[in-house]
């Protein structure tokens, strides 16, 4: 779908994309919006009294109503502009979970997190001394309501994980993860970086604490990041970073006094340029419909699904996911090297163990390749890439 509005696709015509966990392709819209930000209309945020500084704060502002809209947050003072995905977490963890928890409370995680999701809260569990607890996953590395029911205790004082890994490709049930959490009085932080660019996401609905996701994996720029929470929770989260926007006054004796939500925790010059164009190319995403890429992507992973499996020597360990995200290896050939092969044929996939470090136990394999599928990927690259794995001679050519 929508090929022609990625002019990197009609630039390398012999491009096979599927890295786009990592990060997505860029669109038009992005690109439009940027230059226009910088050939004219240039002007910092919340600062300025002239025409320009106008323009600019009036875009930076409808970028958040429609982050807002599209992930059913109840007010635009909810929506925090960060640079990216482990920013937002980075703040969650240290703005409002050090000052929340106390020695011995407990946090639930995932053996399956990204890095961004586990390591602010090892680092605040050697500071705090919480205690840092796994839910166990399934064979096939799910997460259950049972395993989460299970985990839980009465030390237990929120649960931190993936909507979707980033290498499973599991979707958490975070509806009922939620209930079961509130009933506890346990809050939920959802890493949103591989579920809000793929599917409708309402963090009312799944009744979400705090959720985190990057722009750049969404068709959006790099470095720039959405922090979700419910205002009562912001309300009592602290600044990590201080500086210019943030406060309102201060004085030589030290006295300070700090904005308001949403700007309270915006202190410097935000990426302007990204954050409006992300407002475009969340209308772009929208045009399309997040409901329709999510069945896009899934009819064309049970397609890649059904192809790959004729592959000799594949392994697939993401079969049973209901994401793009397919996670393989060939028997006997290292994942890297697979990766340095299919680049030969201009196909792009991840290979090694993807920042979810802790995984290769539960797998018990160190290294697998990744595809990750967007709504612009089509069955003919698949076949290709089912073609250029299928080669008889592959072992040699690696070699
Ligand atoms: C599940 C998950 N969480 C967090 C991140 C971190 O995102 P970023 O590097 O954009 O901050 C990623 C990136 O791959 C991810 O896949």
């Amino acid at each position: 779908m929508n090929r022609d509005d990625f002019p990197i696709l009609n630039i390398n015509k012999d491009l096979i994309y599927l890295d786009n966990g990592a990060t997505t392709l860029k669109p038009k819209v992005l690109l439009e919006s940027t230059n226009d930000y910088y050939s004219k209309y240039t002007a910092n945020a919340h600062r300025g009294d002239y025409d320009n500084s106008l323009i600019v704060d009036t875009k930076y502002e409808h970028a958040r109503e429609l982050v807002r809209d599209l992930i059913g947050a109840k007010d635009s003072r909810e929506i925090i502009f960060t640079s990216g995905c482990t920013d937002s977490l980075n703040k969650i963890i240290f703005g409002y979970f050090r000052h929340y928890l106390k020695e011995g409370d407990e946090v639930l995680l995932t053996k399956s997190e990204h890095a961004s999701n586990i390591l602010p809260w090892f680092e605040l569990a050697d500071e705090i001394k919480c205690q840092i607890k796994y839910i166990p996953l399934t064979s096939d590395l799910k997460v259950t309501i049972d395993n989460v029911k299970h985990s839980i205790t009465p030390k237990t004082k929120v649960i931190s994980i993936a909507h979707v890994t980033n290498v499973a490709g599991d979707i958490r049930p975070i509806k009922e993860i939620t209930k079961l959490a509130h009933e506890h009085d346990i809050l939920v932080v959802v890493d949103g970086a591989q579920s809000v660019p793929h599917m409708p996401v309402d963090v009312t609905d799944l009744d979400i604490d705090f959720l985190a996701f990057s722009a750049h994996k969404m068709c959006g720029p790099t470095g720039v990041g959405v922090l979700y929470g419910k205002e009562k929770f912001l309300n009592n989260m602290r600044p990590i970073i201080f500086g210019g926007g943030m406060n309102a006054s201060f004085d030589h004796l030290g006295y300070r006094e700090y904005v308001d939500l949403p700007h309270l925790f915006e202190a410097g010059t935000p990426n302007i340029a990204g954050v409006i164009a992300f407002g475009e190319v969340i209308k772009y995403l929208k045009r399309i419909g997040m409901d329709k890429i999510h069945k896009y992507e899934l009819e064309l992973k049970k397609y890649a699904i059904s192809k790959l499996k004729q592959v000799p020597n594949i392994i697939i360990y993401s079969e049973n996911n209901e994401s793009g995200i397919i996670t393989f290896n060939i028997k006997d050939i290292f994942a890297q090297d697979l990766a340095i092969y299919l680049n030969k044929y201009k196909i792009c996939v991840r290979a090694g163990n993807h920042c979810a470090k802790m995984l290769k136990d539960e797998l018990k394999i160190k290294n697998t390749c990744r595809i990750s599928l967007y709504f612009y990927n089509t069955k003919e690259e698949i076949d290709y890439l089912v073609e250029v794995l299928s080669n008889p001679k592959i072992s040699t050519e690696i070699i």
